[in-house]
């Protein structure tokens, strides 16, 4: 899978992508994530990307000429699968939402940034805004971190133990259950017999009462689906 974003704050993408799964993932070419600076596809010699709104008001509106021209040059040299909007406008991420974006080959994800973005910009290129929340973010280079990381770990052969991805939360709209590892016990705290007991068909269903059971208790909304 391939990921191209662009941003006006392209430092603030590099870290997330450069640690643990996600940089795992770039290592073993199951995800090549390209980070472009729309500011390069500025053509005035201030390299400027955005500017007041018509009518007036507060905040800055990013420019249509920079963001087209990056994304004329990059749909020029593939097809992409979606072009995505990260917008608190946009629909919510589940995971879903996750699953479908991980079988895509090719996707464009666009961070807005000050009050927003020139509205030709979505009516003629933007296929779907992403929202990962419904708060404001300064900008949509977190939520496009957010997005592609649920994204990219669904990968084939990304995450070491291919179920692990599949007994995530809400894969089956169960929160998981919880989780122990050694010490047996610590200050008298006991890890469930059960844990111990190396029977697996029970501490399967164990776990799954778990699941429930948090759940109901967490966040009943989901077990309605059920
Ligand atoms: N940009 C600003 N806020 C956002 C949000 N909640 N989700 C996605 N992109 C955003």
């Amino acid at each position: 899978m391939r990921i191209d974003i662009l941003s006006v704050v392209p430092g603030l993408l590099e870290s997330p992508f450069a640690h643990s799964i996600l940089k795992r993932a770039r290592e073993k070419g199951k995800a090549e994530v390209y980070i472009h600076n729309i500011r390069d596809w500025a053509s005035n010699k201030h390299k400027t990307v955005d500017d007041a709104p018509y009518g007036g008001g507060a905040g800055m509106v990013m420019m249509v000429e920079p963001v087209v021209a990056c994304m004329e040059e990059l749909r020029s040299r593939r097809q992409y699968d979606e072009i995505i909007y990260m917008s608190p406008d946009g629909e919510l991420l589940d995971q879903p939402m996750a699953n479908h974006y991980s079988l895509m080959s090719n996707l464009l994800v666009l961070c807005g940034h000050y009050k927003g973005i020139d509205e030709r910009i979505r009516e003629h290129f933007i296929t779907r805004e992403i929202s990962i929340g419904n708060y404001v973010l300064s900008g949509g280079e977190l939520a496009a971190a957010v997005f592609c990381d649920a994204v990219i770990r669904l990968l084939p052969g990304v995450l070491n133990d291919e179920t692990s991805a599949l007994s995530d939360s809400f894969q089956d709209d169960l929160l998981a259950p919880p989780v122990y590892t050694r010490p047996a016990e610590f200050r008298g705290w006991k890890v469930p017999d059960i844990l111990l007991s190396g029977n697996t068909p029970e501490v399967e269903k164990w776990r799954h009462e778990k699941a429930l059971e948090r759940t109901r208790e967490k966040r009943p909304e989901l077990l309605k689906k059920h």
